[in-house]
């Protein structure tokens, strides 16, 4: 598939399609987790790089169940046979990573972090309260924006050797994981197409997006980080490792790169996630874990 990607316009209830986007796979996966001897700082051994990355595991589960229900709400209004089906493909793949994510959070407690406490804050902040503030087609966009965004991070894990060093189950969980939030990109988008569709509502989505994943993730890198030294780490001096370490260093600019890019990406008034060229990406990691076809 090339840049000019075939996107039909999008009529209400009709599905643009793009040539090229794969049939989405429901993958059950069950990671051993408790049987790896999973290690507390299981990212490159570094306390932060492991906080930061925790952290957005924690993201995760609640987040991908208010994307399924943003997609719900609208469900009934979308008749295209092809775009139903995505949808209910994107449900099964969004239920399974909350659902892996959720059972590598009881590794997290037997290390002895307080998961359960961020979880509480987290999900009464931001599906209790704010997602009630927000009308359903802005819920949505802010959906889409977020799927574009960890599309995104996918490209990035799946483009970098940087998860090398990681714990490998953890490697593997966050492949997979990269894989499949690729191979569903499109689906909000396209049901926000075939809905609403007003760029000021995508724009603010876009917007929302940002600023609530970006308070999120820093929030539970914190508590994290808060955590470790309950446990007896010397912040200060990973604090320095980190610093002075060129790889993470070198992660640190891509991830920054990677998401100004996705953000410029998404501004462009015709932009569809189809026009980024990664299904193939993500079908030659599934190939090589012999998962393509589920
Ligand atoms: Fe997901
Ligand atoms: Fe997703």
């Amino acid at each position: 598939m090339d840049g000019s990607s075939a996107v039909e316009s999008s009529a209400t209830g009709q599905a643009p399609r793009a040539e090229g986007a794969p049939r989405i796979k429901v993958r059950a996966m069950g990671f051993p987790f408790r049987e790896s001897g999973i290690p507390r700082h299981w990212f490159m051994g570094s306390a932060h790089l492991t906080a930061l990355s925790n952290a957005l595991q924690l993201l995760f589960p609640a987040g991908e169940r208010f994307f399924i229900r943003s997609v719900k709400h609208y469900e009934g209004q979308i008749t295209d046979p092809e775009l139903k089906a995505r949808i209910k493909a994107f449900y099964g793949q969004e239920g399974r990573h909350g659902h892996e994510h959720e059972r590598f959070f009881k590794v997290l407690e037997e290390q002895g972090f307080d998961v359960k406490s961020f979880l509480a804050w987290y999900e009464e902040l931001a599906y209790e309260k704010l997602e009630k503030r927000f009308s359903p087609a802005m819920r949505l966009s802010v959906t889409a924006a977020l799927e574009h965004f960890t599309a995104a991070m996918g490209r990035n894990a799946l483009t970098s050797d940087f998860l090398d060093q990681a714990h490998p189950i953890l490697a593997d969980l966050m492949r997979w994981h990269a894989a499949e939030e690729i191979e569903h990109k499109s689906v909000a988008f396209d049901v926000f197409e075939a809905v609403d569709g007003r760029y000021p509502v995508r724009v603010a989505g876009l917007f929302l997006a940002l600023v609530g994943l970006t308070r999120f993730w820093a929030e539970g890198t914190r508590h994290f980080l808060r955590e470790e030294e309950k446990l007896g780490t010397d912040l200060r001096a990973a604090a320095k490792a980190a610093r002075e370490n060129p790889r993470l260093q070198e992660e640190k600019r891509r991830r920054g790169e990677m998401f100004r890019h996705a953000i410029l990406e998404y501004l462009k008034p015709g932009f569809h996630p189809d026009d980024i060229d990664d299904y193939e990406l993500a079908r030659s990691y599934l190939e090589s874990i012999g998962r393509l076809e589920g």
